[in-house]
C-alpha cells in the first residue's frame, strides 16, 4: 500500500513531450499528414508519469486516448506544436520529441474548398518548410545553465543508426531513438517496437518489445539513471 504513495524517481521533474502527427491544411476539408497514431508518444507519457515526473504532452491530431494524469495540450499543424513547446522547453527538465510532425505544409491555405476545375493538377500544389520544433528547442535551451535532456526520435526506412546519428549532432541532442519503421514488429499504428538507443557517449542500446515496456527502458536509461546520478 506504501508503494502507492512512494514518490518515484522522477518526483519533482517535468517531462514534456510532443506526440502524434501534424496535420497541415491546404483548403478547409484537405490536409498533409501521416500515418502516427502517437501510441509511443502516449507510452513514454504514462511510463514518465508513474516513475513520478508532472507530464506535459502536446498532442497532433490522434484519436481517443487516455489522458489520465497526463496535461495534454492539442495542437493540430507543426506551427502551432513550435509555438506551445517553444513556451514550455525551458522550465523543463526532459523535451522527448516523438511526434511525426510534417515536413513541409502548402504555402498558402484556401479559406474555401478548392474546386477540382479550379486547378491544373496536383503538381500546381506549392509546398512550404515547417519549423522543426526539436531543433528550435534545442537551440532555445543551448545557452541555458540547467538545459532539459533533449531526446529525439529518428524514424528510418534505410541506414537507420547513420541517419539517426546525424540528427543527434545536427540538433544537438542527448540522445536518440532510431526507428527502423519497416522492420517488422514497429513502426506506425503497431503496439510493439523495435529501436536503437543512441546517445553522445555511450554504446548503442537496442531495445524491443510492448511500446509500454520499450518507453519504460527508455526512460530509465536517458531520465532514471540521470536523476540518481545528479542527486
Ligand atoms: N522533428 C520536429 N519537427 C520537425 C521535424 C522533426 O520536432 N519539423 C523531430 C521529430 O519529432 C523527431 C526528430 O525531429 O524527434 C527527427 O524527426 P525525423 O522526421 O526523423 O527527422 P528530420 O529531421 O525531419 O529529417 P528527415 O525527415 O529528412 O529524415
Ligand atoms: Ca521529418
Amino acid at each position: 500500500v506504501a508503494a502507492r504513495f512512494a514518490p518515484g524517481p522522477l518526483a519533482g521533474k517535468r517531462v514534456l513531450l510532443t506526440a502524434g502527427p501534424t496535420r497541415e491544411f491546404l483548403d478547409p476539408v484537405r490536409f498533409i499528414s501521416n500515418p502516427s497514431t502517437g501510441k509511443m508518444g502516449l507510452a513514454l507519457a504514462h511510463a514518465a508519469r508513474a516513475l513520478g515526473a508532472s507530464v506535459t504532452v502536446v498532442l497532433g491530431p490522434v484519436g481517443a486516448v487516455d489522458r489520465t494524469g497526463l496535461e495534454v495540450v492539442d495542437v493540430v499543424s507543426a506551427e502551432e506544436m513550435a509555438r506551445e513547446v517553444l513556451s514550455r522547453v525551458a522550465e523543463s527538465d526532459a523535451f522527448i520529441a516523438t511526434a511525426a510532425v510534417s515536413d513541409w505544409r502548402p504555402e498558402t491555405r484556401a479559406p474555401q474548398k478548392v474546386k477540382k476545375g479550379s486547378i491544373a493538377g496536383p503538381e500546381t500544389l506549392k509546398l512550404v518548410r515547417t519549423p522543426d520544433v526539436l531543433a528550435e528547442a534545442s537551440r532555445k535551451v543551448a545557452g541555458q545553465a540547467r538545459r532539459p535532456v533533449l531526446v529525439g526520435f529518428a524514424a528510418e526506412t534505410e541506414r537507420v543508426v547513420e541517419h539517426a546519428r546525424e540528427k543527434l549532432e545536427r540538433k544537438a541532442l542527448d540522445a536518440i531513438v532510431a526507428n527502423d519503421v519497416t522492420a517488422p514488429g514497429a513502426g506506425f499504428g503497431t503496439d510493439t517496437n523495435r529501436v536503437t538507443v543512441l546517445t553522445r557517449t555511450g554504446a548503442p542500446r537496442e531495445l524491443q518489445g510492448t511500446k509500454d515496456a520499450v518507453a519504460r527502458s527508455i526512460l530509465e536509461l536517458l531520465l532514471v539513471q540521470r536523476a540518481a546520478s545528479s542527486v
